[in-house]
């Protein structure tokens, strides 16, 4: 059974114009789901509609919205004009790299709306429509970062450990209900957004950088079987000795120490 057949129609994707957001987007298409992407710039969001509706033959509505605005999910609301959402992807986040102090509060704020309040609102809004149905899926975009305390990400890291920790729980609420929900935890991938942040290879440990696309394939792969995943061979084993392995304080340290080195603070 594929995603359509299992879950409905249409998705959404908040944050879908470029990176995993828009490799969410194109396999959904190829999979035949109508579409609903989201985000602020219109052109690249249109010149990527374009191109899913000549491929793969489906309907795709592009929502212009910025996800850190207070009414972001009454906008979204308003421009579905009842259009029923079978799959939601939030995956749009905002990471500030750098001093917690240097950063503005606004900036923080900025952060937890658009990392967590929105994504909260529009799970609570479409889980429970999906929840009625007895039928609909749901993927939180996570990341490693939201493991344990993350030094000079602390505000983003923070809020992934907020949706990994909803994600997971809604698993519980929701494994008989039909509706199957997954956090997602990327590690590095290669995106336009990761590359823009000019990253240096720490060490030999280091884990490869995956591309979206394979971040997406595993994410569907365990969409339905597991309640957080963890994308990337190197990701999952760095992960296993982080968290498994080695006391909390060293793995607050060693991630720290990699963020610092890695962008030079
Ligand atoms: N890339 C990585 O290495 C990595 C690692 C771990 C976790 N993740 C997680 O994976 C997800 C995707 O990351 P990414 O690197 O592909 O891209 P990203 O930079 O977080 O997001 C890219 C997409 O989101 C849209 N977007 C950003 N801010 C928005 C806003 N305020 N309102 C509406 N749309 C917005 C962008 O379009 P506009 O600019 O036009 O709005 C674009 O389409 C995030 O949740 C991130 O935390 C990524």
């Amino acid at each position: 059974m594929n995603l359509k057949q299992k879950y409905g129609n249409t998705a959404l994707v908040a944050g879908a114009s470029e990176g995993i957001g828009a490799a969410f987007a194109t396999c959904l298409a190829a999979e035949g789901m109508n579409l609903v992407i989201i985000a602020r710039h219109p052109q690249p969001l249109q010149q990527l509609a374009d191109f899913l509706k000549s491929k793969y033959d489906v309907n795709v509505l592009c929502i212009t919205c910025d996800l850190s605005g207070l009414n972001a999910c009454q906008q979204i609301e308003e421009a579905l004009n009842g259009c029923e959402i079978n799959l939601l992807i939030y995956n749009a986040a905002l990471s500030y790299i750098g001093p917690f102090i240097k950063n503005s509060a606004e900036n923080h704020s900025k952060a937890a709306q658009l990392n967590m309040v929105t994504p909260l609102k529009m799970v609570r809004l479409y889980g429970e429509k999906m929840v009625i149905r007895g039928k609909g899926a749901v993927v939180l975009m996570t990341s490693l970062a939201g493991f344990q305390g993350s030094g000079y990400l602390s505000v983003y890291a923070a809020t992934k450990a907020f949706n990994r920790i909803l994600a997971e729980s809604l698993w519980y609420e929701w494994k008989d209900s039909g509706v199957d929900i997954l956090a997602c935890c990327a590690g590095a991938t290669a995106t336009p957004g990761y590359k823009n942040t000019n990253p240096e290879k720490t060490g030999f440990f280091t884990p490869r950088v995956l591309e979206p696309e394979e971040v997406v394939h595993e994410c569907f792969k365990k969409l339905g079987k597991q309640p957080s995943y963890i994308t990337g061979r190197g990701n999952r084993i760095a992960s296993f000795i982080m968290q498994k392995i080695l006391p909390r304080k060293m793995a607050i340290n060693i991630m720290g120490d990699t963020t610092r080195k890695m962008y030079r603070l």
